[in-house]
């Protein structure tokens, strides 16, 4: 594939923290997956009143291609409104690690700034299937 449209992807994000569902931390994040089919999956952050079962924008976009049948993972934009891009959270470095690993991450935020990072930066020596495999199973 070509070099990704990160333009585009970055524009996705940026529409999908508009979308975002935060009525207890404020915080809108926007993420978008461009998949290896050419199609691009946004998805905000989304809170509970419960407030551990919030999902985060990375896991919505990621877990809506993965929905709809998608399995390769070309790129995948973070959006948010700080000072410096932001950090994903544990969590979602463990899902990047496992549904995306051979994307480029994009972190941008309002202000211009961005960095490209992958799964396997932000989540060094980490836990997936091939560990599991190695039990034999
Ligand atoms: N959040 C994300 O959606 N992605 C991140 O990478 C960090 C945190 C959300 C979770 C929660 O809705 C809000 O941001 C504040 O933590």
């Amino acid at each position: 594939m070509a070099q990704p449209d990160y333009a585009a992807l970055a524009e996705a994000a940026l529409a999908a923290r508009a979308l975002a569902y935060v009525p207890y931390s404020a915080f809108q994040v926007g993420a978008a997956v461009l998949t290896a089919s050419g199609r691009i999956f946004p998805g905000g952050n989304i809170e509970n009143a419960a407030y551990p079962m919030t999902v985060c924008a990375e896991r919505v976009a990621l877990f809506s291609a993965y929905a709809a049948g998608e399995r390769e993972i070309v790129a995948l934009a973070v959006a948010t409104d700080t000072a410096d891009v932001a950090s994903p959270c544990g969590a979602c470095r463990q899902v990047l690690f496992e549904l995306a690993p051979h994307s480029t991450v994009l972190l941008l935020n309002l202000r211009g700034a961005r960095r490209l990072t992958t799964p396997q930066e932000l989540l060094p020596a980490g836990f997936g299937p091939t560990q599991l495999g190695e039990m034999g199973r």
